[in-house]
């Protein structure tokens, strides 16, 4: 085979590997298709790294087979991890591949030096901005999720305009270099600088707003590959980078706008830190709470059971407690479905991840604008660690930080009963007058625990009946 033929044949297979990505987008969309969609996904990123492996102009393999066994050495342990981890792991990654395209871009610059275009060392220098600071802004996501960092905001006066100021020296430093590429002395600075601003960005947001911050950065590792893509001429970077940019981007919007929250007040916000909302301070309520025996003895009574999800269900691993409680109910004849809120949880399809891993079949996950309609005639809206996501606060009280915010209206249902350990309030850090409800049941206690409970209860239940 002559070198033009190699050339056709692996421009075919770059071809091959873009379409795949596309479809492994369209694929993971949906819980039905998505195994399918990462299936492709790998298929795509093994056929780009063969034929790019395959290209004539490389002619010593040896450092690419010792960075290969590296990556898989730290790669394999990393998709191991628990079910709980995965935004920290999400950002690791998201780290690793932003750091790889600021490396690559920077040694392009050192190897191109004094040739490099104005036009080249505008790409070089976005590039490298870009991926440097996603690199240490994702190394602050990842240590705030695993509880290295401190997980609350952590602002001071001035704030943004600090912030502000280092991006602007960045961005100065790079149009320096624009107009005299040949200024190396210029270029380790603006490295240094761009790294520097991915600490400050991160640093100031809320742990649990960390998914959202991990789609954006994902979304800009992802724009910083579709620039590599330009400077290596690489078209099929250049797809796959913009393909995770704006999947990434889009992402982000339909996270804030579940959350009724714009991007600004998610960057610059400091949500997360624990404020009283106008209801909030009403020494006088009561709160009614049930053992799991009355809880399986409701449930046991009721026709129709709406099941709802949460961060808590995730952190307890109740999923398969919650599996067999299904199993349970189902087999006596009650009809229990499961309200999915597209923000329940940490991560997109948090709750989604955690039932399938449970084998709850994908028709009894309903979504939150298909069932909101069905709470007037649910009988037991049973919620298991979730909090936010079923405040009516966000539909009344004006006030509230969360109002606006779409929820699932577990009010209407005719008995709540809310599986938490305590009064303790959620992400949003506010109070949910839901538990003081007269048809609402607290039922205190550790999710999987508490659900385990009441499945022995329904099960010793029907051995006496
Ligand atoms: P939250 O509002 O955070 O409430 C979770 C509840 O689970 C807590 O009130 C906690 O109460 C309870 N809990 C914790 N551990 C438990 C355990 N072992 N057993 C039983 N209960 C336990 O969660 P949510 O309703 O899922 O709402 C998600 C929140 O995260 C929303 O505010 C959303 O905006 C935010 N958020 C989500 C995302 C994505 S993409 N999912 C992204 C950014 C932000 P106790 O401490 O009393 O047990």
């Amino acid at each position: 085979m002559n070198l033009v033929e190699l050339q056709q044949y692996l421009d075919f297979a770059f071809i091959i590997a873009v379409v795949l990505f596309i479809l492994a987008i369209k694929w993971l969309s949906s819980p039905a298709t998505a195994r399918r969609g990462v299936l492709a996904g790998e298929i795509a990123a093994a056929l780009a790294v063969a034929a790019t492996l395959c290209n004539p102009e490389l002619v010593q393999f040896k450092w690419i087979i010792i960075t290969l066994i590296i990556g898989a050495a730290i790669g394999i342990p990393l998709g191991m991890v628990k079910m709980t981890a995965v935004p920290q792991r999400t950002a690791l990654s998201h780290a690793f591949g932003a750091l790889s395209a600021a490396i690559i871009g920077i040694a392009e610059y050192y190897v191109g030096v004094p040739r490099v275009t104005r036009f080249e060392m505008g790409e070089i220098a976005l590039e490298v901005i870009i991926g440097s600071l996603t690199f240490t802004g994702s190394l602050i996501a990842a240590g705030k999720l695993q509880e290295i960092l401190p997980q609350r905001p952590i602002t001071y006066r001035g704030q943004n305009i600090v912030s502000l100021s280092v991006l602007s020296a960045a961005l100065v430093l790079a149009v320096i270099l624009v107009v005299n590429p040949n200024q190396a002395y210029l270029f380790p600075a603006m490295v240094v600088v761009a790294l520097f601003f991915g600490i400050l960005l991160v640093t100031p947001i809320g742990g649990a707003d960390m998914p959202t911050v991990i789609s954006l950065l994902n979304s800009y590792a992802g724009f910083s590959a579709a620039l590599l893509g330009f400077v290596l001429n690489s078209k099929v970077l250049v797809v796959a980078g913009a393909l995770d940019g704006s999947s990434g981007f889009v992402l982000s919007v339909i996270m804030c706008k579940a959350m009724n929250r714009s991007f600004a007040n998610v960057m610059f916000g400091a949500f997360g830190q624990v404020q009283a909302s106008s209801s909030a301070v009403q020494e006088d309520r009561v709160v009614r709470s049930a053992t799991p025996e009355e809880a399986a003895s409701i449930l046991e009574a009721a026709s129709r059971v709406v099941v709802v999800p949460g961060y808590g269900m995730a952190v307890a691993q109740a999923q398969h407690k919650v599996r067999e409680l299904y199993d349970t109910l189902t087999k006596r004849g009650v009809d229990v479905r499961f309200a999915i809120h597209p923000v329940a949880g940490r991560m997109p399809g948090h709750m989604n991840v955690l039932l399938a891993e449970a084998d709850i079949p994908y028709d009894r996950l309903i979504e939150m604008d298909e069932i909101n309609g069905d709470f007037p005639q649910t009988d037991v809206a049973l919620i298991i660690g979730a909090n936010d996501v079923t405040n009516p606060a966000a539909r009344t009280d004006k006030s509230s930080p969360i109002y606006g915010m779409p929820i699932l209206d577990v009010d209407k249902a005719h008995t709540v009963m809310v599986i938490k350990r305590s009064m303790n309030p959620g992400f949003a850090g506010i109070d949910n007058p839901l538990y003081y409800m007269d048809q609402t049941l607290m039922l205190f206690g550790d999710a999987k625990g508490f659900v385990s409970n009441i499945v022995r209860e329904l099960t010793a239940a029907g051995v006496h009946a």
